[in-house]
Order: structure tokens, then C-alpha cells, then sequence
């Protein structure tokens, strides 16, 4: 899904950003050019950085978040899956 109409950038293209580094809506802009136009894909970028955010610091939590979306979008039944959440090596 495009979330960038302007810069015709992608949720996809955004999350790997988000994954090799970015932090900010700036970094994200600088790295593909999404939310460097009108600024009216910067909500949408925002909640990918939150939605990222939230991955790291609740595992468990997002996997069934994304679930209940999923059901909530029609697509199958609600099946939390488990996630394995392993301790900082010391
Ligand atoms: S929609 Fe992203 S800058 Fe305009």
C-alpha cells in the first residue's frame, strides 16, 4: 500500500527503513524521499515508527494486535500466535 503518494513510497519501503536504522520521520525522509513533499504522509509514517517502537518493546503485544487486525479485516479466524521473547544475552 502506498503511503507516500507523492514520492510513491510504500509501507513496505518505510518498514525497511525503519528496520535498517531510521528513527525519525526525518531519517525516514532521507533514506526514500516519503513524507518530503506535502507532509500529508507523515501521520502514516509516524504510526509505522510507533508501530516499530512498540515491536521492541512488546513483542508479545503487537503479535496480537496484528492478529485482531487481521480478524477484524476479514482475514480468518482469530489465532494469537505465541511469541518467544528471550532474554539480552548477558
Ligand atoms: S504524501 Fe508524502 S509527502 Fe505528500
Amino acid at each position: 500500500m502506498y503511503v507516500c503518494h507523492c514520492n510513491v513510497v510504500s509501507d513496505h519501503t518505510i518498514r525497511a527503513v525503519i528496520a535498517d536504522g531510521a528513527r525519525d520521520v526525518g531519517d525516514v525522509t532521507d533514506a526514500c524521499r516519503a513524507g518530503g513533499n506535502c507532509g500529508g504522509c507523515v501521520p502514516a509514517i509516524e504510526d509505522l515508527l510507533a508501530e516499530a517502537a512498540a515491536a521492541v518493546r512488546e513483542p508479545a503485544l503487537v503479535g496480537l494486535r496484528q492478529a485482531a487486525r487481521r480478524r477484524l479485516a476479514g482475514g480468518g479466524p482469530f489465532v494469537p500466535v505465541p511469541v518467544v521473547v528471550r532474554p539480552a544475552a548477558l
